[in-house]
Formats: structure tokens, sequence, C-alpha cells
């Protein structure tokens, strides 16, 4: 039932439920306040018309005559108009009063308290009254009841009440409509961000809302929108470039397949002939079968489906296999791989990538550099573990060093694809380094050398 209600709520638009909020607090405010004023009104008009009895009952008794020992009223008394008075005996007789008779016998002496108003009502008509007793001596005890319609404070207070009944409805009308016209301008900008964003499909991300804005929300949210549309197209970009990439990158070596095998099925060769052009395709099958794989595991990375397998890991004893697995590579190039282990360097990792991470750095070092030496450090630098793999190569000119961790990219195309890279063995360490909340770095200077540095938490905390 409530979450039917807050439903049917949210569907009613937002400057129709702002106004009903706006009115609905003025008017809960204005019923406060005119109450306020009402009754505060309503008693100090009831106290005006108390004290006034008071003034007016000692006025007559101090008017009070005696004749033949029967008290009498000066009928020259200059009462205010509307003030009746009844000068009664103890048994609650009418000894002499200004009102007219039916009135006069109408009020009760018995029942009422002396020298404190009452209310009371005669035949619909409701009177203030005020009981003062009168004694002297020798004199029977009697009494004077001053008598005063209470009309002329509930006339005041009708108006009033009048002018509140009439007032609060046109003030909640005129609210209500300044409102909802606050309400519609302050929204129209939100109305006209989601109008220009439904014109922007994911085929046209170039698009920007680019709508005039000023320091206020909507201005921030049109700027919020707008960056994350730059980084939605950026990033729509990249993948599309990818794409583009990873399909330019398959067709080298399928022409050369598919020249290799016209050549050998448009006439008689000879085995060693048909054994060569084989060995080309072979050799091509799996230089596509390596993009393949590189490329699935970026492509998994991106979904976040490969998952890691994070285990305390002595980073000393990969560096020990990795160095051992490319002492061959190494030894055919005449270079020198050479290790400088600290011992005892544990983190929590995922064997099989640091190892592919270690595997493509050191792959790197020997792939570009001619000559010299490919050194790989293992040392602890505070709560880190660094692994360096530091090379005597070409280096990297500066403008590039930027992109290399970049899919695809290759400082220098020609010679990478000649050592058979792709340009992905850099990005495959990024994300590598990025999944185990590591770090990496590059350093470089062209003809002298290239320094990859990669820093990752050690596996301390759990001692
Ligand atoms: N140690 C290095 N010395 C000089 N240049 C390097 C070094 N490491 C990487 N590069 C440059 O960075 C580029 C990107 O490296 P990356 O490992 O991503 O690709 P690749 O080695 O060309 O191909 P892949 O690793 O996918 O087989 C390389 O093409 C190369 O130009
Ligand atoms: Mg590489």
């Amino acid at each position: 039932m409530r979450q039917k209600f807050s439903t049917w709520l949210r569907g009613i638009p937002l400057r129709w439920r702002l106004t009903a909020w706006y009115v609905f607090l003025l008017a809960l405010i204005l019923a406060g306040f005119s109450a306020f004023i009402y009754f505060n009104m309503s008693r100090s008009l009831k106290q005006g018309l108390d004290s006034l009895l008071f003034s007016q009952g000692e006025q007559v008794l101090s008017s009070l005559d005696n004749e033949n020992g029967l008290p009498r009223l000066d009928p020259n008394l200059p009462l205010l108009p509307g003030t009746y008075f009844g000068l009664y005996d103890t048994g609650g007789k009418v000894l002499d009063t200004n009102m007219p008779a039916d009135l006069a016998i109408g009020f009760q002496v018995k029942g009422l308290t002396a020298s404190r108003p009452a209310t009371v009502e005669i035949k619909g008509v409701e009177w203030r009254v005020l009981l003062v007793p009168v004694r002297e001596k020798g004199q029977q005890p009697y009494w004077v009841l001053v008598v005063r319609s209470v009309e002329e404070t509930e006339e005041p207070l009708d108006r009033l009440l009048l002018f509140i009944l009439i007032a609060i409805p046109m003030t909640l009308l005129v609210a209500a409509g300044g409102g909802i016209f606050l309400a519609r301008r302050a929204l129209q900008p939100i109305d006209r961000i989601a109008a220009k964003a439904r014109q922007i499909s994911a085929t046209d991300l170039s698009r920007r809302l680019d709508l005039p804005h000023g320091n206020d929300e909507v201005g921030h949210l049109v700027a919020t929108l707008d960056e994350m549309l730059d980084r939605l197209d950026r990033a729509f970009q990249r993948q599309r470039q990818f794409t583009a990439d990873a399909s330019h990158e398959f067709r080298t070596p399928l022409a050369v397949i598919r020249s290799q095998a016209e050549a050998a099925l448009q006439r008689q060769h000879s085995p060693a002939e048909y054994r060569q052009a084989l060995e080309i395709i072979r050799d091509q099958a799996e230089w596509m079968g390596n993009l393949v794989a590189k490329l699935l595991l970026l492509a998994r990375s991106d979904d976040r489906m490969e998952q890691m397998e994070m285990e305390p890991l002595d980073l000393g004893e990969l560096v020990e296999g990795v160095t051992a697995e490319f002492q061959g590579m190494a030894a055919e190039k005449g270079l020198r791989l050479v290790k400088k282990i600290k011992e005892n360097v544990v983190v929590r990792g995922d064997q099989t990538r640091l190892t592919q991470l270690l595997a493509n750095l050191v792959d790197n070092a020997i792939k570009y550099t001619p000559e010299g030496e490919v050194v790989i450090s293992l040392e602890r630098r505070g709560r880190q573990a660094l692994l360096q793999v530091q090379d005597t190569g070409v280096g990297i000119p500066e403008e590039h060093l930027a992109h290399i961790f970049e899919r695809f990219y290759r400082v220098d195309k020609a010679r990478s694809r000649a050592e058979g890279g792709f340009g992905l063995g850099l990005a495959i360490c990024d994300w590598i380094v990025r999944a185990h909340n590591g770090k990496i770095e590059v350093e470089s200077a062209v003809g002298r050398g290239t320094t990859f540095k990669v820093w990752l938490p050690l596996n301390e905390g759990l001692h």
C-alpha cells in the first residue's frame, strides 16, 4: 500500500510535487499563525469586556441611593450604552433595573459567584455578567448584577475569522500559482538537458550537451554530464581503435597464408617446396594464435572476467624461473642476462600473471637490446617490492613514453613486427600491475637503455 503510494507519487511531475509541498507547508504556517492571532484577540477582547464590567459595577455601587430603606439607583447614572444592571435581594427578587423586564427575570443570581465574571445564555443570546455584593450596616444584603452582551466581542472575532477564511485560500492560490511558475522555471534547464541528452546516441558520442550554464547546481550537472560523455567517447574510440588495430594485425598473416596456399596449388612442387610453404603457414598460424590469446586476455580483463588467483608469492623464485627461461634467448643475441635478487620478498599475487608480467618485460628488454646486458633486480623499498628490468638497448624517445602502455602501440612499427611484436605486451603488464594494486614506471634514454620498474605491495599484513 505504502509502496503503491510512493510509486504513484513518483509518477507525478516534480514541479507539481514541489508546489504541493510548498503550498502544504505554507497552509500549515498560515493556519498556525491565524489560530494564534484569533485566540489572542479573543482572549484580550474578553479581558476588555470583563474589566469594563468591573468598572461599570463600581460606578453602579458608588451611585446607590437609599429610599425608604430600599436601595435605588440614580436614574441619571452615566453608564455606557449596552450596559445593563439589576438590583436583586438575597431571594433573587428584582428591586431595580434598567433591563427589559423579561431579561431581568431571566438572570438567576443563585449559582453565580460574587466578583467573578461569568457567561450566561438567555434565549440563545450570550451575556457576560458580574455579580457585585452590596452590604451596608443595618441593611439587608443585596446584589448588583452588571450585564453586557458578548456580541461586542464576537463581532470583531467573526470579522477576523471571515477575513482568515477568505485570505488563506486566496494566499494559497496565489502561492500555488507562483510556486508552479518558479518550479517550472527552475526545472526548465533539466527538461532541456533531457531533450539534448536524448539526441545523443552511442554512435554519436562526439556530441555534447553544450548548454550555456552558470556556476549553480544545473551548471554542475551539465558539466558533469559533458565530462561523462567525454570519457564515454574516449572509451568508445579506444574500443573502435582496438578492433580496427586487431583486424589490421590479422591481414598480413592471412595474406601470407593465402598467397602461400595459392602458389602451392598453382602447379606441382617438390616435397621440399611444399614443406617450406606449410612451415610458413604454420608459423603464421602460430603468430595469429598468440595474438588471439593476447586479445582474448585483454578483452576478458576489460570485462573483469579474468580472475586473479591471489596467494603469497616469493618474487625471488619467480625471477629465478623467468631468468632461466630467457637465458637461451639472451645468449643467442650475445647478451648477458644478470639477476640481482634480495631474498624473502613476498607479495600476494597470481603466479601465472606475475610470471607473464616479468616475461613480457624481459622479452622486450632482450628484443630491443642489440648488445650489452639485461639486469633483473628485486628488492624491498619500504612496504613495497621493487622489481626492475634494466637494459642497455635502443631506448624509447621521450614523446613515446606516455603511450607505450597503450594497446597496439609500437615505437617503431616495422621493427616490432619484424621481431614478432603486437604492441600488446605492455598493455597486458599494465593491467596485471593494476590488478595487484601496484604501479609500473618506465625510464629511458635513447641509445643508452631502458628501465622498467614495477612496484607491488608486500605481503606483510597477513603475518
Ligand atoms: N625495453 C625496451 N626498450 C626499447 N623499447 C621498448 C622496450 N620495451 C618496450 N619498448 C617499446 O614499446 C613498445 C610496446 O611494447 P610492448 O611490449 O607493448 O609491445 P611489443 O613488444 O612490440 O609486442 P608484444 O609484447 O605484444 O609482443 C614496443 O613496440 C617498443 O617500441
Ligand atoms: Mg613486448
